[in-house]
């Protein structure tokens, strides 16, 4: 059925995009930025390219959720199996169980970093970048982006694990 092949190809790209962006802004941007010759427009940057991955992450974040509905609804794990127990049956749906969880702790993280801790600490950076508050706020939004990064490679994993129908406890 083709239709589940596309599903699969459009949920592995939007993990690409949305942890490929994630690791561009880790990896290349913030160390970028740190440079005094680029102190000037370090925190207008940071802001900007925040918002504007905050739309494509977000919309990878759906694209994920609806595929994955998807994919979970071909492979015959229902959502009422995660609450009957049924699932606990099914190797790839306790690897599945696990990351819906780990999902779900994202998404709330994700709405905290990009719509509240994210911008305060771009606001009170341009505001004055030598103030105690704005160094505060960077680091607890570095925070919780690391806390993203690493759920998200959890993520990837268990799907490995999903995929190959690897018991997980
Ligand atoms: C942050 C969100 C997510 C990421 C990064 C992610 C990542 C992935 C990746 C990389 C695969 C392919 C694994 C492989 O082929 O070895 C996959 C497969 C899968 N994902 Fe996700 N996923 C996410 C969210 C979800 C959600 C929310 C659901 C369910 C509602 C879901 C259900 C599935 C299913 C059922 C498969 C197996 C696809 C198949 O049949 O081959 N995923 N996921």
């Amino acid at each position: 059925m083709w239709l589940y092949e596309l599903s699969v190809w459009l949920h592995i790209l939007a993990a690409c995009a949305w942890i490929g962006g994630m690791a561009f802004l880790v990896f290349v941007v913030v160390p970028l930025l740190r440079r005094p010759d680029l102190s000037k427009v370090a925190a207008a940057f940071v802001q900007k390219s925040g918002e504007r991955f905050r739309i494509l992450g977000w919309t990878c974040l759906g694209i994920l959720v609806a595929t994955g509905s998807f994919n979970m609804w071909i492979r015959g794990i229902h959502w009422s199996s995660f609450f009957d127990g049924t699932y606990a049956q099914n190797p790839s749906a306790r690897a599945l169980a696990w990351k819906l969880l780990l999902v779900a702790a994202v998404l709330v993280v994700s709405a905290i970093h990009d719509f509240y801790v994210g911008p305060r600490a771009t606001r009170l950076w341009e505001a004055d970048p030598t103030s105690a508050e704005a160094k505060r706020a960077r680091r607890q939004a570095s925070r919780y982006g690391r806390i993203n990064g690493t759920l998200a490679l959890i993520i990837v994993l268990l799907a490995v694990f999903i995929v190959r129908g690897i018991p997980l406890g």
